[in-house]
């Protein structure tokens, strides 16, 4: 058993221990094509001795946009101020916050697609000329005053790209539509949390819980704190294959890495609606969920494994889907060929 385990470095830091968050780009696990990027962005701005250009990260929940915000403050030196759009009501609201920005510091804005457009408005002239642009007062009366503030970053965090305005998104210099993770970054993920969670595991535990993962280091580690808890009661405390899949089977996560509402998506798309095409809105209703959570969670996860595919007239399933459940494709074949 002895050389199956992965053995925990030495010479963590203490404050690393505390959280499973990577703190900075070595720490930072994938997404190699932007990181290679966006350390040389980060090296030519702090030679230039200015604010690096404003970052607009996209992508599923839980791949590291909020993660990758703080790191770039981390490794620029600077303060790190973050909110969410919901957050920001008023005017008022981000005036209090970018008048208080220091030099180069990094302004965090997450769900930036929920933006008010009366703040979104005021954004524009912040990023671009470093100034707010602010109403006083009401009717005639009203009167525009300007306030320089110090140049900043703004990034910004979007599980939905595609809901952004032209105008704001064109201010931002560099976007990255983040990726699932593969499932050897998987794996490395797992093995440093590991360390951190201190606990034990074997390679190929690890490899069983890297594929079941969605590509999704906030799952990843989700899981693996529940399967240590199964380890600790279990056994010896130590991740071996045997309890990595006796825990998936309790999650009732499958050899994939669907859960129970992606099968039920699945089959209420097959069953209930012959394969599809159906709208995301109307398949939400009968899965009892937001048709946002279906847009933003599932649906991502689904359409990478291709199980699933949006098309103009709604959401079909197609025959991997239907084999993976087990269930026969052949009436439906033609239909779907024809859709596709
Ligand atoms: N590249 C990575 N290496 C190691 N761990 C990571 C990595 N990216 C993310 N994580 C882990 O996954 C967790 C989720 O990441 P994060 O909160 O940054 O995701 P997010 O994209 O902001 O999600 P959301 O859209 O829900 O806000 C982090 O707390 C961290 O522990
Ligand atoms: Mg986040």
């Amino acid at each position: 058993m002895s050389d199956n385990i992965i053995t925990v470095q030495e010479g963590r830091d203490d404050e690393y221990e505390k959280s499973l968050r990577p703190r900075n780009l070595k720490e930072f696990i994938g997404q190699k094509k932007f990181i290679e990027n966006l350390k040389i962005y980060i090296e030519a701005a702090k030679k230039r001795s200015e604010p690096l250009d404003h970052i607009l990260l996209s992508g599923p929940p839980g791949l590291g946009k909020t993660t990758l915000a703080s790191i770039v403050a981390y490794e620029m030196n600077v303060n790190f101020k973050s909110t969410s759009a919901p957050v920001l009501e008023k005017a008022g609201d981000l005036a209090a916050i970018l008048t208080d920005v220091q030099e180069g510091d990094i302004f965090f804005i997450d769900e930036i697609h929920r933006l008010k457009k009366n703040i979104e408005e005021i954004l524009y002239s912040a990023m671009e000329d470093y100034s707010l642009d602010l109403i006083i007062g009401q009717g005639p009366s009203a009167k525009t005053i300007k306030i320089n503030i110090a140049p900043f970053t703004l990034v910004g965090a979007t599980t939905r790209s595609g809901l952004i305005s032209s105008p704001l998104r064109a201010r931002f210099g560099i976007h990255e539509n983040l990726d699932f993770y593969t499932e050897d970054e998987m794996k490395l993920i797992l093995v440093r949390s590991s360390n951190i969670l201190d606990v034990k595991i074997e390679h190929d535990a690890a490899n069983l819980i890297a594929k079941c993962s969605r590509g999704t280091p906030r799952v990843a580690n989700r899981i693996l704190k529940r399967i240590r808890d199964f380890a600790q009661i279990r056994n010896t405390g130590i991740i071996d294959l045997d309890t990595a899949k006796h825990s998936l089977e309790r999650l009732e996560i499958d050899n994939l890495g669907l859960n129970k509402v992606d099968k039920r998506l699945l089959k209420i798309l097959i069953e209930n609606y012959e394969g599809g095409p159906v709208g995301a809105k109307t398949l939400a209703i009968s899965l009892g969920e937001e048709a946002d959570t279906i847009e933003e969670v599932y649906e991502p996860f689904l359409i990478q494994l291709g199980f699933i595919k949006r098309t103009p007239r709604g959401r079909i399933a197609t025959k991997k889907a239907y084999l993976h459940l087990g269930l026969n494709f052949s009436t439906n074949e033609e239909k779907l060929l024809f859709e596709s």
